[in-house]
């Protein structure tokens, strides 16, 4: 035996491991047989975009789109090979049963100059014809919606479904972060697999950028420039997170619509669950008691995906301000959900 002498913890104190100290456990629960059944309820633009995405990239061998509304625009269905596919009539939700995953992509969007609070009670309204449905068909499903604002209407979902909350995931920051990698990547001149980065909270405007664990190789960014990310930043890397919110709006404009980056980036969220992989994602999930947060809002955290959904969520270390930037979204969430009529 050996006993080392510059050990930091003195190896009587009973200590939490690395493990315990990195994740908040979300399920425990059993392993379940494989099922490969995938659901995308919506057929608008982004429903298509990620029926293709799951198609090409996960290959599940049994794929439904559901047409909740849009059923003029079934006929952009013909992009999906036949083989694997099936037009549901709108309203049929048997042929959806015992699905492994199903995707919510439908719902209404934003009217000239309509609230945040009119919109969301707006698709409440449409949620609650098609979640009970959804979950009466696959009752051990997972549910990632997709569906804008995505944070409050997956809370709206896990309502609705009485699902347990590891099982309902919103698309979150996923997307966001991707483009903040592939921004910041291309700045540093290396390829976005190799930066290291995450954008958590809520999607949209006021997504937290986490520059403390910004990094390259294990060289924190911050430690180069603590500046980084601040006003103060001569360099200005704050642009890069501006550039990410602006894209969206920018699709829009263009397109009218911001889909297949939104597609491929659910794809890669079902690829995690449906093959098991314990990836780690940031979604959309049930902060409630996590940094300080007591209503239940779902904001983006990086959260472990596997066949049981959001299987533990990693305890990031954030700086002060990153962490009350992440309650001031669950404050702002919250009070538009305590609003909401009717879950
Ligand atoms: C998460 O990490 C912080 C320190 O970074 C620690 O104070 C806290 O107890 C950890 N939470 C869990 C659930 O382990
Ligand atoms: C997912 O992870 C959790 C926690 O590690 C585990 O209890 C569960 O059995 C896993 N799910 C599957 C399908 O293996
Ligand atoms: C799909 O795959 C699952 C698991 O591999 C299998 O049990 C099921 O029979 C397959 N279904 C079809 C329609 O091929
Ligand atoms: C899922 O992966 C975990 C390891 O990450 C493994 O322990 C478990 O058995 C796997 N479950 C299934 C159903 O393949």
């Amino acid at each position: 035996t050996w006993t080392c002498l510059s050990c930091v913890s003195s190896s009587a104190a009973v200590m939490s491991s690395v493990l315990q100290k990195l994740v908040s456990p979300m399920t425990s629960g059993p392993a379940e047989p494989p099922r490969n059944k995938v659901t995308v309820v919506g057929v608008g633009q982004v429903g298509m975009a990620c029926a293709v995405s799951i198609l090409l990239r996960v290959r599940p061998n049994d794929t439904h789109t559901h047409t909740h509304t849009h059923a003029d625009k079934l006929r952009v269905l013909g992009l999906i090979p036949r083989r694997t596919t099936y037009l549901v009539p709108p309203g049929d939700y048997a042929v959806t049963a015992n699905s492994r995953l199903v995707v919510v992509t439908a719902g209404v969007r934003q009217q000239e100059g309509e609230s945040r609070l009119n919109l969301v009670q707006r698709n409440v309204n449409v949620f609650r014809s098609i979640i009970p449905q959804i979950v009466k068909h696959s009752p051990d499903c997972t549910l990632i919606v997709v569906s804008n604002p995505v944070d409050v209407l997956t809370y709206v979902t896990w309502k609705l479904s009485g699902l347990p909350k590891h099982r309902v995931i919103g698309s979150g920051t996923n997307l966001d972060s991707a483009r903040f990698r592939y921004l910041m990547a291309e700045r540093l001149g290396i390829h976005s697999t190799s930066f290291n980065g995450w954008v958590l909270g809520e999607h949209g405007d006021t997504s937290v950028p986490v520059w403390s664990g910004a990094n390259v190789a294990g060289v924190n960014l911050q430690k180069l420039n603590p500046d980084i990310g601040t006003d103060c930043d001569k360099e200005q890397w704050k642009d890069t997170h501006k550039a990410v919110v602006d894209s969206a709006y920018e699709v829009i404009k263009l397109k009218g619509y911001t889909n297949w980056a939104i597609g491929l980036s659910v794809a890669d969220l079902t690829e995690s669950i449906v093959k098991n992989m314990s990836r780690v994602h940031p979604v959309s999930t049930m902060v409630k008691n996590m940094y300080g947060i007591s209503e239940e809002v779902f904001l983006s955290l990086p959260c472990v995906l596997n066949s049981s959904g959001v299987s533990s969520v990693i305890n990031m270390t954030l700086t002060d301000d990153e962490v009350a930037q992440l309650r001031n979204s669950a404050d702002t969430l919250w009070g538009i959900q305590k609003n909401l009529k009717d879950i």
